[in-house]
C-alpha cells in the first residue's frame, strides 16, 4: 500500500514536472462587493493621431474596414469605442478654411519610426466631417491646439468642430461630441518647445482658463450642455503638472473649470522614443501592471473626490508607438486584457488605447502600409488593411462586458504569479469571468504550461450555476503577430468581420477550468 502510493505520488510528480501545470483555488463571489465598479460598454476606446485622421474614417466615402471593426464591438456591447482624435498632432494642427481634408508634411522614416508624426498640419472643415462615417452613436473627444499659443487657431478649430456636430449627417447619427480638449501633454511644451523651462502648474491653468474661455463660448459649452471638457492630458506624473497640482492652482475653480467633466492622463509602461530591447515578458507581467497603475491611485482620488472622471485619456504598451516583437504581439493583447480591467479597479472610468497609421502598437491598421511598421522595409505590394492582437482584447473585454449598461467587475483573488482574474456580474448577479495567464509561451522547446483553476463559489446560502462554458483566445506563441482565434473564430478578414465557427466548450463548474500559459478565457455561468 504504502510503496504504491508512493508510486503513484512518484507518477503524479512526473506528470505535473512533464506538463508544468499547478492548481489553484480560485474563490469566485455571486454577487459583487459593494466597491465593485460598473464598468462603460466603451471601457476599451481608442485615440487616434489626428495626423492621418481620414485615414481611418474616409474621405469622400467612409473607410468600411474601420467601420466594420468598430460595429463589431457595437454588435457585442451595444457601444462602439469611444474616439479620442489628436493626440501630438493636436499641438500642431492650424485650420484654415481653404483646404480640403487635410495637409500635412512628414520627417523622413526611420527603423526605430517607421511612421513618424507630422511635423505639419493643417485641416480644413471636412477633416472634421467625415466623423460622419463612424458607427451610429459614437461618442468622441477631439483635441484644439494649445501648444502654438494662438488663441486664434483654436477657436477656428473649435468652430469647425462645432459645426460639424451641429450638422445634420451627424447629428441624425448621433454622433455626439462628449468632450473638447485643450492641449495634448502640455506637462512636455517645454521640451517640445511650446513654452518656456519654467511652465508651471499655474502657468497651464491661467492658458487652460483663457483657451477655455473663449473655447467654452465657440462649442456652446455650458453647464447644461452635453459636451464638457477633458482637461490635463498630461503625458507623466513626474515631468512637474499632475492633476492634484493643477486642482491646487485653481483649474476647476473657475467658471470654465467648472466645465470640465473628465481629467485625462496618459501612461505608458516605458518608451521606445530611442529604440532598446524590450522583452515581452516584461510587458507581460502581473506585478508591472499592477505597480505601473497604482502609482495614478493620488490622482485618481482627488479627480473622484471632485466627481469628475478620470481616464487614461492616451495609453498603450510602450511610448513612441510600440516597440518590436513587443507591442504588435499575441501577448501585448494579454496585457491590454489586463491592463483594462485591473485599471478599472483602481477607478479609471475608461482608457483610450493609442493607435496611428503604421503604429506598432495598434489594434487596428485601417489603410494600406507602404513599408514594414517594425522595420521600415519597404512592402510591395502594400500591406492590406488589417488588424493586430490587441483588437481580440477589445474583443474579449466587450463579451465580458455584454449588453448590459450596468455590469460590474471586481478582481478575483487568483494565488498566482502569472494568472489574473475578473468576476463580471449583471443584476447583482455572476454572469461571466476572464482569466488571464501571462506566463509566455514562446517556442515549443519546452511543453507548454498551464493552470487548473478550481472555481469555489462564495455566497449566501445560495448555490452556484452548475455548468459553466469557456471560450478560449488561443495563442500558439506569446510573440505572434496574427494567427490568434476567439473562441475558434477569427477576425482576421478582408472586411474585418468574423469569420469560421464558433467553438465554445461547456462543462460542470466542479470540474474546473485549465488555463495555458498565454492564454486567456471567458466564462459564462449557466
Ligand atoms: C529625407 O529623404 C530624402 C530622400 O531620401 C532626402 O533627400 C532628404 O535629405 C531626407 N531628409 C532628411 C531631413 O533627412
Ligand atoms: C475667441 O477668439 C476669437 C479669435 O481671436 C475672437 O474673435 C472671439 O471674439 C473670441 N471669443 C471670445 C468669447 O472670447
Ligand atoms: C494664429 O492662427 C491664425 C489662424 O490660423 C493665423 O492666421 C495666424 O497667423 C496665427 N498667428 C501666429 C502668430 O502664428
Ligand atoms: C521663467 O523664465 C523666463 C525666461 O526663460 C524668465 O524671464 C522668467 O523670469 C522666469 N520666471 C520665473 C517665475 O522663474
Ligand atoms: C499662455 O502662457 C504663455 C506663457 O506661459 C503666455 O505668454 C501667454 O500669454 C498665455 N496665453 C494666454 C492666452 O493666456
Ligand atoms: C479653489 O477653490 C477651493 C474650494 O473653494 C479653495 O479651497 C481653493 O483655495 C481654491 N484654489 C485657488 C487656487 O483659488
Ligand atoms: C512601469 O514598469 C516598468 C517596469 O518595471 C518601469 O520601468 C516603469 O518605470 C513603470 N512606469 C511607471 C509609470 O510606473
Ligand atoms: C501608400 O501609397 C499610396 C499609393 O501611392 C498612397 O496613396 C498612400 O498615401 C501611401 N500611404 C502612406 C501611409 O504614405
Ligand atoms: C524558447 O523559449 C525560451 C523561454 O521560454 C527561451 O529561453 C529560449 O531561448 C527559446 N528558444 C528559442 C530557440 O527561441
Ligand atoms: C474546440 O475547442 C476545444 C478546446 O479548445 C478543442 O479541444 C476542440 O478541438 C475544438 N473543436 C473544434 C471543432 O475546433
Amino acid at each position: 500500500m504504502a510503496t504504491s502510493a508512493l508510486n503513484i505520488q512518484k507518477l503524479l510528480a512526473l506528470v505535473l514536472l512533464a506538463t508544468t501545470t499547478s492548481a489553484v483555488n480560485v474563490p469566485l463571489a455571486l454577487a459583487p462587493a459593494s466597491e465593485a465598479p460598473v464598468i462603460a460598454a466603451a471601457h476599451v476606446s481608442l485615440s487616434i493621431e489626428g495626423d492621418r485622421w481620414t485615414s481611418w474614417s474616409g474621405t469622400t466615402s467612409g473607410n468600411q474596414f474601420f467601420y466594420n471593426l468598430l460595429d463589431n464591438i457595437k454588435q457585442i456591447t451595444g457601444h462602439a469605442p469611444n474616439l479620442r482624435i489628436g493626440a501630438d498632432s493636436e499641438d500642431v494642427a492650424m485650420y484654415h478654411s481653404d483646404v480640403n481634408f487635410q495637409q500635412a508634411t512628414f520627417p523622413n522614416s526611420t527603423v526605430i519610426t517607421p511612421y513618424p508624426e507630422a511635423n505639419s498640419l493643417v485641416v480644413g472643415d471636412s477633416y472634421y466631417q467625415t466623423i460622419r462615417f463612424m458607427p451610429p452613436g459614437t461618442h468622441v473627444t477631439w483635441g484644439v491646439n494649445l501648444g502654438a499659443n494662438n488663441l486664434t487657431a483654436a477657436y477656428l478649430q473649435t468652430r469647425a468642430i462645432a459645426n460639424t456636430f451641429n450638422s445634420p449627417a451627424v447629428k441624425n447619427a448621433g454622433i455626439v461630441l462628449d468632450h473638447i480638449e485643450i492641449g495634448n501633454e502640455p506637462d512636455f511644451y517645454p521640451s517640445r518647445g511650446y513654452r518656456k523651462g519654467n511652465w508651471t502648474a499655474a502657468d497651464y491653468v491661467e492658458n487652460w482658463t483663457a483657451f477655455a474661455n473663449n473655447v467654452s463660448v465657440a462649442a456652446g459649452i455650458t453647464p447644461a450642455s452635453h459636451t464638457k471638457f477633458m482637461a490635463c492630458s498630461f503625458a507623466s506624473i513626474d515631468a512637474g503638472l499632475s492633476p492634484t497640482r493643477a486642482f491646487d492652482a485653481g483649474l476647476v475653480n473657475s467658471t470654465s473649470g467648472k466645465l470640465i467633466s473628465t481629467i485625462s492622463q496618459h501612461m505608458y509602461s516605458g518608451a521606445f522614443c530611442s529604440g532598446g530591447d524590450f522583452l515581452l515578458q516584461g510587458l507581460m507581467d502581473k506585478y508591472t501592471i499592477r505597480s505601473n497603475l497604482t502609482t495614478l491611485v493620488p490622482d485618481i482620488r482627488e479627480t473622484r473626490a471632485r466627481g469628475l472622471q478620470y481616464v487614461l485619456g492616451e495609453t498603450n504598451s510602450y511610448a513612441c508607438h510600440g516597440a518590436p516583437g513587443v507591442s504588435n504581439t499575441a501577448g501585448a493583447a494579454l496585457w491590454q486584457i489586463d491592463y483594462s480591467l485591473y485599471a478599472l479597479q483602481l477607478g479609471v472610468s475608461k482608457l483610450f488605447f493609442h493607435q496611428g497609421i503604421g503604429y506598432k502598437y495598434n489594434m487596428i491598421q485601417p489603410a494600406p502600409l507602404n513599408w514594414s511598421s517594425t522595420t521600415d522595409a519597404p512592402l510591395s505590394p502594400p500591406q492590406a488593411p488589417h488588424i493586430q492582437p490587441q483588437y481580440y482584447a477589445a474583443l474579449v473585454v466587450a463579451e465580458a462586458i455584454g449588453m448590459s449598461t450596468t455590469t460590474r467587475v471586481a478582481e478575483v483573488f487568483v494565488d498566482s504569479a502569472v494568472v489574473t482574474g475578473y468576476a463580471f456580474y449583471e443584476k447583482e448577479q455572476l454572469v461571466r469571468a476572464v482569466f488571464v495567464n501571462l506566463n509566455g509561451y514562446f517556442n515549443a522547446s519546452a511543453p507548454r504550461g498551464s493552470v487548473h483553476l478550481d472555481l469555489a463559489f462564495a455566497g449566501q446560502g445560495v448555490q452556484g450555476p452548475a455548468a459553466v462554458s469557456v471560450k478560449r483566445l488561443a495563442i500558439d506563441y506569446a510573440s505572434d503577430v496574427a494567427g490568434l482565434t476567439w473562441g475558434g473564430q477569427t477576425y482576421e478578414t478582408a472586411d474585418g468581420r468574423v469569420a469560421g465557427q464558433l467553438n465554445m466548450t461547456t462543462g460542470p463548474v466542479s470540474a474546473g477550468v485549465d488555463i495555458w500559459d498565454s492564454e486567456a478565457i471567458l466564462l459564462s455561468f449557466q
